[in-house]
């Protein structure tokens, strides 16, 4: 399955079209021994600092969104920035990291936060990666070696390890997780809908992404996307910060992008209705729960496995807005797979 391109145009496609099978396995292959001992490191912590770079930051971010909602002390940074951070006794340390070699990973977990003596754990999608050996427990992904250079397999992956983590944490029933793959088929199977929505944004130069709760993260790793491999300026934020400055820049036709994950909807709702009072195009992508934007695509599910249905229909959006450009979605300009310089 991952030994060539055959029959695709690019490794994005393919590899986004292998994200069912990357989240089975990752959930499949999950360690009961190093989840639970990660748990209960981080159930008797008293703060919970979550480190990463890119789009395993985004992971992070909606990791700690969940930890904080229920009543856990969370401090999510980007990891060329968290050196600044002094921890304390009882801290404990995720760090998320696809390669385990990313310079800026490497160098909060190794330079800065072991010499506090605070207990870390890893998430990688490599067994032996430098990361791994400055941690004291090592989680794995397991979706397989990832050729293009915009993560995508990795992410949903990410997520599926840190939702069953986040469960055992909080002691909550795991199985609603075998529900993730069939959600991620589920989004697939609108590639159709999400080429048309990128051949259209393919067209504009600026857009917004919206979402509220862990509608955020996975806002901000949409626009990450699109910026990445299609060159659209894209911005993320939270809906309801969107009127404190970001709404001054709408007007006839520009995108916004809501993500909807089925919760708090009606205030979604109203952040809706003032990007169309001034003439946005508004798109959604929406679980369990319908908004009314222009064009909106929905994943008739449950909220909790909202990012399994909104993360891959994004990812599919970017890609054909690439397409659409003529950009090569697999070797975006100015960027690297791996980056080991800080
Ligand atoms: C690079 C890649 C991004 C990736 C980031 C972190 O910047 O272009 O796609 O998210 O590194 O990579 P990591 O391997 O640490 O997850």
């Amino acid at each position: 399955e991952e030994s060539g391109i055959i029959g695709y145009e690019h490794y994005m496609l393919k590899e986004i079209q292998e994200s069912p099978r990357a989240v089975r396995d990752t959930l499949a292959g999950i360690r009961f021994d190093q989840v639970s001992e990660a748990a209960s490191l981080i159930r008797n912590s008293e703060r919970v600092l979550v480190v990463g770079s890119g789009t395993s930051y985004h992971a992070g971010l909606l990791f700690g969104h969940l930890l904080e909602k229920e009543g856990y002390d969370v401090r999510t940074l980007i990891a060329s920035e968290a050196t600044t951070l002094r921890p304390r006794e009882g801290d404990v340390l995720i760090s998320i990291s696809q390669s385990g070699e990313t310079l800026d990973v490497l160098n909060a977990v190794k330079n800065h936060f072991k010499k506090y003596n605070i207990k870390s754990i890893s998430l990688t999608n490599r067994i032996e990666s430098a990361l791994n050996f400055v941690s004291d427990i090592r989680l794995h992904t397991r979706a397989g070696p990832e050729v293009g250079v915009a993560a995508t397999k990795t992410f949903t992956s990410q997520l599926a390890a840190l939702l069953y983590l986040k469960s055992l944490i909080v002691g909550e029933p795991t199985d609603y997780l075998e529900g993730a793959p069939a959600a991620v088929s589920n989004s697939l199977s609108q590639q159709g809908y999400a080429k048309a929505i990128g051949e259209e944004l393919c067209k504009k130069s600026d857009m917004f992404y919206l979402g509220r709760g862990m509608g955020v993260p996975l806002a901000m790793e949409g626009a990450l996307k699109i910026k990445e491999v299609a060159y659209i300026h894209a911005e993320a934020y939270p809906a309801g910060e969107s009127k404190h400055g970001p709404i001054a820049l709408i007007s006839d036709g520009f995108p916004v992008f809501f993500v909807n994950d089925g919760e708090r909807t009606a205030l979604l709702i109203n952040n809706l209705k003032e990007m169309k009072a001034r003439r946005a195009k508004t798109y959604s992508v929406s679980v369990n729960s319908r908004i009314g934007a222009d064009e909106e695509i929905y994943f008739e599910g449950d909220s909790s496995l909202a990012p399994f249905y909104i993360s891959p229909f994004l990812q599919m959006v970017a890609y054909f807005a690439a397409v659409c450009k003529g950009a090569n979605p697999d070797r975006p300009r100015n960027l690297a797979k791996t980056v080991t310089v800080e």
